[in-house]
């Protein structure tokens, strides 16, 4: 597999080459990718959103005022929950609308509210590909950093045509792929032969069979920093409580609901050599949840009594056998981040605490970026801010070096 666990952003756009993105998403997947497609209005009449969507394994995505799709996913979510967006084929509409800074689709918009590298595969007629407005929108998008591959020279769909503006075979988009992502992503095989358990995502406590207690925790954290141990060539298991996002690819996933499935998922899933607790996990649950659901009454409100859930991070920092060599904690915290930090790496036994600050102004919850402090026995340092994918590599990469002493604990 040279992209396991990538996450790919497939935009096809209309032109007779669409039907070779189909085999692309198919040798993207082969290779240990997830493709999410967008297909534009011209696109659909080429290939059609349920034959990508089946070859894709997710549902293909086509309109920007699509309520479900906003509520659901959301084009600003769709153009940063990628590690690459590729354009193939770009047609010279939409280079030039690319150029131009044009939003008026869901394509054109998501390529303007992406942060993440752009690959194009350009096809279209020679004479197109030559007019001097082509070649013009083509610079621009080279000096704005829109990587291309393509087209090549040959004979075009229409009888009689040839010349420069061919497709590039998916092959060759799949090796450019592989090129752009190896300079971007996690160093491949940092971890390989270490097993790193990650939890991540909320716990939901159960009320009544229809009700529960929970907290806005998003998983994205967590999950980025899975992903990053399996491309760094881990072998992870990631036990998510209830989140919006898809199971990362390259890994096995348990899902579970309350504090205490999650507890029994982790101890499930030791031995381990490290382990990550990103999961904001509910303090308390309700002490005895109703089997029928609590019916409104003219008694008034019912009162909920709270016992305390058990502490994932702190049973397994303290156990005896099997605790893994290198137990790494997370701390949110709205005031006081380090010193709140420092007091929990002793209290709870870990070995590193990654401390964020998730007060309201911060934007930490639910957002894209996190600014965290790492926190030691040997001190404290202060990462800048970075995406939240940008901080599970950099973890990532520490886990890594500290993994490399075995016999003496890693502090
Ligand atoms: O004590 P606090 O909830 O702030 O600690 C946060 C850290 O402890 C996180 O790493 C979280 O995943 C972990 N934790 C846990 N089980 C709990 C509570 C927190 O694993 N019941």
């Amino acid at each position: 597999m040279t992209l396991p666990s990538k996450r790919i952003l497939l935009i096809i756009s209309g032109g007779i080459a669409a039907y070779k993105s189909l085999d692309l998403i198919r040798r993207l997947r082969e290779r240990g990718a997830s493709v999410r497609v967008i297909l534009t209005k011209a696109a659909q009449q080429f290939v059609t959103p349920l034959a990508a969507g089946a070859i894709a394994g997710e549902r293909a995505f086509t309109d920007l005022f699509d309520a479900v799709t906003e509520f659901d996913i959301g084009h600003i979510r769709l153009a940063r929950d990628c590690d690459l967006v590729v354009v193939a084929p770009a047609t010279a509409d939409l280079m030039a609308k690319m150029a131009g800074g044009h939003a008026d689709d869901l394509a054109s918009t998501v390529l303007l509210a992406t942060d993440r590298p752009i690959l194009i595969a350009p096809a279209m007629n020679p004479v197109m590909w030559s007019h001097r407005a082509t070649a013009r929108n083509l610079a621009q998008l080279q000096a704005d950093g829109v990587k291309t591959v393509g087209p090549n020279a040959g004979e075009m769909a229409e009888a009689g045509e040839a010349g420069t503006g061919r497709m590039a075979e998916p092959l060759e988009i799949v090796a450019a792929i592989e090129r752009l992502l190896a300079a971007t992503g996690t160093p491949r095989g940092i971890l390989s032969g270490q097993s790193i358990l990650v939890t991540s995502g909320p716990t939901h406590e159960a009320i009544d069979p229809v009700r529960y207690l929970a907290n806005r925790s998003s998983g994205k954290q967590g999950h980025a920093i899975a992903r990053a141990a399996a491309e760094a060539g881990a072998a992870v298991t990631l036990v998510s409580g209830p989140v919006k996002l898809p199971d990362p690819p390259g890994m096995k996933v348990i899902h579970v609901e309350s504090a205490r499935a999650m507890l029994a998922a982790v101890e499930a899933g030791l031995p381990a050599d490290a382990a990550v607790f990103a999961a904001a996990v509910a303090d308390w649950r309700v002490a005895e949840a109703g089997t029928q659901k609590t019916k409104k009454t003219t008694a008034g409100p019912p009162t909920l009594s709270l016992v305390e859930n058990p502490d994932i991070l702190a049973t397994v920092a303290k156990r005896k056998t099997d605790r893994p060599r290198l137990v790494v904690g997370f701390a949110a915290e709205t005031e006081r981040v380090v010193e709140y930090a420092r007091a929990k790496l002793a209290r709870k036994g870990c070995d590193w605490i990654v401390a964020n600050d998730v007060s309201k102004e911060s934007g930490v919850m639910g957002g894209d970026r996190n600014t965290v402090h790492l926190v030691t026995a040997r001190g404290v340092e202060a990462w800048p801010s970075q995406s939240k994918e940008e901080v599970a590599r950099a973890l990532v990469a520490r886990i890594a070096e500290a993994l490399k002493v075995p016999a003496t604990p890693v502090k």
